[in-house]
């Protein structure tokens, strides 16, 4: 599976646990105090506690549950109920390949992740949810009008909205709800990106009324 968009880099600040999906799977993706990111499955090794309930001490991950702390290569650092012990290096959480490209977190659960190639430099507006199947987005987009301008695709997964270029990155996280990362053209006003960001829920809403629009 290529890596997916899972959400914005600025919607995870540092100390920050945020609970994403790829292919199906649970992931929990964390921001260190150091500003540096993760992505594991999102159970706790020591009874399945799901760590997007965690909170970030430092630069480790604390599980709700029993407080055991994860360090970023994903092996635990601390059990609080033994405060002196040294944990095995055999306790560690499963690691996900993560990373970070034109503002948007891409997570593989596969091998180590490798953006989508977006072919030009591009601004990310937002992420959103929808209820419907990532082809009813798709469909959605191509008759819902900015301004009067019905967008156009213009190769790359781009799409033209008059002078301005649109990215929807589509993470499908189940038959009937996809998650929709929204990119711009760079350099847009603060105007432009709120009336944009107004389009993206009008999108939202045709494509929920639309229906499941199946893949
Ligand atoms: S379940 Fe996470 S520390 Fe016990």
């Amino acid at each position: 599976m290529p890596s997916m968009p899972v959400g914005l880099s600025r919607d995870l600040p540092p100390k920050r646990v945020m609970r994403a999906s790829v292919g199906g799977q649970d992931i929990v993706v964390w921001r260190a105090s150091n500003g540096d990111i993760a992505a594991w499955d999102n159970r706790c090794p020591h009874r399945g506690m799901a760590l997007s309930h965690g909170f970030v001490r430092g630069n480790a991950l604390a599980c709700l549950y029993h407080g055991w702390h994860y360090e970023q290569s994903g092996r635990c650092s601390y059990i609080p109920a033994h405060p002196d012990l040294d944990p095995p290096a055999t306790i560690h959480t499963t690691r996900f390949g993560v990373t970070e490209r034109d503002g948007v977190i891409w997570v593989d659960t596969t091998d180590t992740a490798k953006p989508g190639m977006l072919t030009e430099p591009l601004d990310p507006l937002r992420s959103l949810i929808a209820e419907v199947s990532e082809a009813a987005v798709e469909a959605a987009c191509h008759s819902t009008p900015f301004e009067g301008e019905m967008p156009q695709p213009s190769g790359s997964g781009l799409y033209a909205l008059g002078t301005i270029r649109l990215a929807l990155l589509t993470n499908p996280l189940g038959p009937n709800r996809t998650q929709v990362t929204v990119l711009t053209s760079p350099g847009l006003s603060l105007q432009t990106r709120l009336a944009l960001s107004r389009w993206c829920e009008t999108l939202r809403r045709n494509a929920e009324a639309t229906g499941t629009g199946g893949a």
